[in-house]
């Protein structure tokens, strides 16, 4: 008999149900300590799993309770939310997405496996895969945007990086594809509200990247916190069971999210933490995390005849399958063995300020303002973000100390030693008080430049951090706009900076400011990576992941949506638009500027009439006929112009980066199999329909920038 047989053989049902339980840990200056004071709890063998718990020693404390003090001795397995980075922090998963490189998310995925690891955790509640079309959801910041297509692709790289190339080494982790399923279309953008949303919408747009991270071998998945109308997930059999497990052949473990199986009663769908306990098994999440309902409500749900043992046993199966693939059975101190060494701490630093260069977006740059002319006397750097290290780290900082932290101040002193660095807030992020003006006014009278620093304050982005307007909180405006006009008035270039988890409804700065840097949460390099843009040393190349709105009455707001019988005509009153505003975003998905500028031509594709069993050869020329070089990034979308039913009118099917000297030309290719053209019939199956699909290329989804051909899809 295997180990996890003779285990399960031996072990009483107080045990199984431990190893179904997760409790969250922290620590202290005293020490580990663990909700409820559990340390007995792991020592009788009652509680198999724990979150959030910090540091080597603490980890290793705990598991050598569970270890050499429980009575079978099965290891722990311990997780923690590492979403973009563990001690050293990369950009928000939102602002990273926007690098469109699969192998810098595969990467940054792994550098901080590595450090988690190092620190004793096996397990990481990453990656987030919601699509989020709803910039009010502060959780859009956690995941990889609007898109579908690209959030599979974001899926497969992080899921490789955390995971690494065996979930035994001592430097992998369990990753959790989380929040299963559609989450980002809670009602209003409220978070944990209601979910009511086709099954269509279902298919097409929230499962694919929960399909690839499946398909990627993802070792456990979350569902959300939501009810998909009406069906809490954590009890949702049908997409759990029948979908995650049985259609999508996952076969790993589904951990529950925060006491998400208690709030199955007040959900209204369990009378009590029986049934909720009840629920949640049969649909077929393993692992409770917090409700304390495995470990309470179990027994009294097998006495009720509500679950059966054989439930139970597969629960703990899949629990200790994942901990033996783990090789915490083999050697559950592997992992938090060995201190990190410099170097690699080192290498982490250096790829966090590199991947936080490339994930600033330029959404404006007129005049040529940026890269800022040298050499720079006097900067001032003003604005309620120019100060707070603790901001750059975002909403999910894991183990990242504030001191860690390189801020704006810090950055613009490194790269520039010779320049005297003027800083005043101004305003604070939030308050009312506008006494400081005056003197962040007069310091930048004196400066040859300003760096105007705005935004939102890391914690109104992430977990329940929804908002309802969108533009900048307290007297943030008022402070830019003395800002700007004096600046203006004496002939001064300003940088805003626009510090958010999400896109910012500001059309007035855009109006009124030359140049806007999107500079997100940037991580632990946040001010290095932001000078070094600023400065020229980097050319900016990100790209918006999601579409940025000019009001929140256009919300939701994706490039993704279909015509309609009457699409927007200025000329026709009777027409799909709104009265007091264009139906076009601020900025489409995909547009970033750069400090080249590049022109396309010449799209081909080949063949023109395709077979299912074959791919397009697609191919354009590019030229940058600016003055500096750049990466540029182009978008492949497809769009079947009639098919069963009506399609999206862009959907994103490829993305390719090209860097070019100044004057330089060069071409893109994508390859297209032709399966990528098929869509969900009437059923949501899978098929091709034959006819005409048009073919487009260019910089970001505004269809009047896109070169188009079109082909022909045969049966
Ligand atoms: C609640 C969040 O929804 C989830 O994303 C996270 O992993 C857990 N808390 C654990 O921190």
């Amino acid at each position: 008999m295997s180990r996890i047989e003779t285990l399960i053989g031996d072990m009483t049902l107080a045990e199984k149900l431990g190893q179904l339980t997760m409790t969250a840990a922290g620590h202290t200056v005293t020490g580990p300590v663990i909700a409820g004071d559990s340390t007995e709890a792991i020592r009788a063998g009652t509680i198999g799993n724990l979150l959030n718990l910090v540091g080597a020693a603490p980890v290793r404390e705990m598991q050598r309770l569970a270890v050499e003090e429980s009575r079978l001795g099965i290891p722990l397995l311990i997780g923690l939310d590492v979403v973009h980075g563990h001690r050293t922090l990369f950009p928000v998963p939102l602002a990273e997405a926007g690098l469109f490189d699969p192998q810098i998310w595969e990467r940054t995925a792994r550098a901080a496996a590595a450090a988690a690891a190092a620190d004793g955790l096996a397990m990481t509640f990453a990656p987030m895969l919601d699509v989020a079309r709803d910039p009010r959801w502060g959780r859009g910041v956690e995941g990889p945007g609007e898109d579908p297509w690209l959030g599979a692709r974001f899926a497969e790289a992080k899921v490789r990086g955390f995971q690494g190339a065996s979930l035994g080494a001592a430097d992998a982790l369990a990753a959790v594809a989380k929040h299963y399923c559609a989450y980002g279309a809670v009602c209003a953008g409220r978070d944990y509200a209601s979910v009511d949303i086709s099954e269509r919408t279902l298919h097409e747009v929230y499962l694919p990247p929960f399909a690839a991270a499946v398909a990627a071998g993802v070792a456990a998945v979350m569902p959300a916190f939501t009810d998909l109308a009406g069906m809490p997930m954590t009890a949702h059999a049908g997409l759990l069971r029948d979908c995650l497990r049985g259609r999508l052949g996952f076969d790993g473990v589904i951990v529950s999210d925060y006491n998400a199986i208690a709030e199955l009663v007040r959900h209204g769908v369990a009378a009590d933490l029986v049934e909720a306990a009840s629920l949640a098994l049969a649909a077929g999440v393993d692992i409770d995390m917090m409700s304390n309902a495995y470990r309470g409500a179990l027994p009294a749900a097998l006495g009720r005849g509500l679950v059966t043992m054989a439930q139970i046993d597969a629960a703990v199966r899949r629990v200790l399958d994942l901990k033996q693939r783990l090789g915490l059975f083999d050697d559950p101190y592997r992992r938090g063995a060995t201190p990190e060494r410099a170097e690699a701490l080192a290498a982490r630093r250096r790829l966090a300020r590199a991947v936080g260069a490339r994930a600033i977006v330029m959404l404006k740059n007129e005049r040529a303002t940026l890269p800022l002319a040298a050499p720079l006397r006097r900067l001032a750097i003003v604005g309620p973000l120019s100060s707070p290290e603790a901001d750059m780290r975002g909403p999910w900082w894991a183990a990242g100390e504030v001191q860690d932290q390189v801020g704006v101040v810090a950055g613009f002193r490194a790269a520039l030693p010779a320049a005297e660095i003027l800083q005043a807030a101004g305003v604070a992020i939030e308050s009312e008080d506008t006494h400081g003006m005056a003197e962040a006014l007069q310091l930048c009278g004196a400066a040859d430049a300003i760096i105007l620093c705005l935004g939102e304050a890391a914690a109104m982005s992430g977990e329940a951090a929804c908002r309802a307007h969108l533009g900048l909180p307290g007297r943030q405006r008022q402070f830019a706009h003395a800002v700007l006009e004096q600046a203006r008035a004496r002939g001064k270039p300003v940088v805003v900076l626009l510090f958010s988890g999400r896109p910012l409804v500001v059309p007035w700065l855009f109006e009124q400011a030359d140049a806007v840097l999107a500079v997100w949460f940037l991580g632990s390099e946040a001010g290095h990576a932001i000078a070094d843009v600023v400065t020229g040393a980097v050319s900016p190349s990100a790209r918006t992941a999601i579409s940025w709105p000019r009001a929140v009455g256009q919300i939701p707001i994706f490039f993704g949506q279909r015509r309609g019988g009457r699409p927007a005509d200025p000329k026709d009153h009777y027409t799909s638009k709104y009265l007091d505003l264009p139906n076009e975003p601020q900025f489409a998905f995909g547009h970033g500027l750069t400090y080249g500028h590049f022109t396309l031509s010449n799209l081909r594709v080949t063949p023109p009439l395709v077979t299912p069993g074959e791919a397009l050869q697609i191919q354009v020329d590019v030229v940058n006929d600016g003055a500096r070089a750049a990466q540029e990034t182009l978008f492949l979308f497809v769009h079947d112009k009639v098919a069963s039913l009506a399609r999206p009118l862009l959907e994103l099917r490829g993305f390719e980066r090209i860097t070019l000297a100044p004057g330089e030309r060069g071409s893109v290719r994508f390859l297209l199999p032709a399966p990528e053209l098929r869509i969900l019939g009437p059923d949501l199956t899978p098929v091709f329909e034959p006819g005409e699909i048009e073919i487009l290329v260019g910089p970001c989804a505004e269809r009047a920038r896109l070169l188009v051909e079109t082909i022909r899809l045969s049966a």
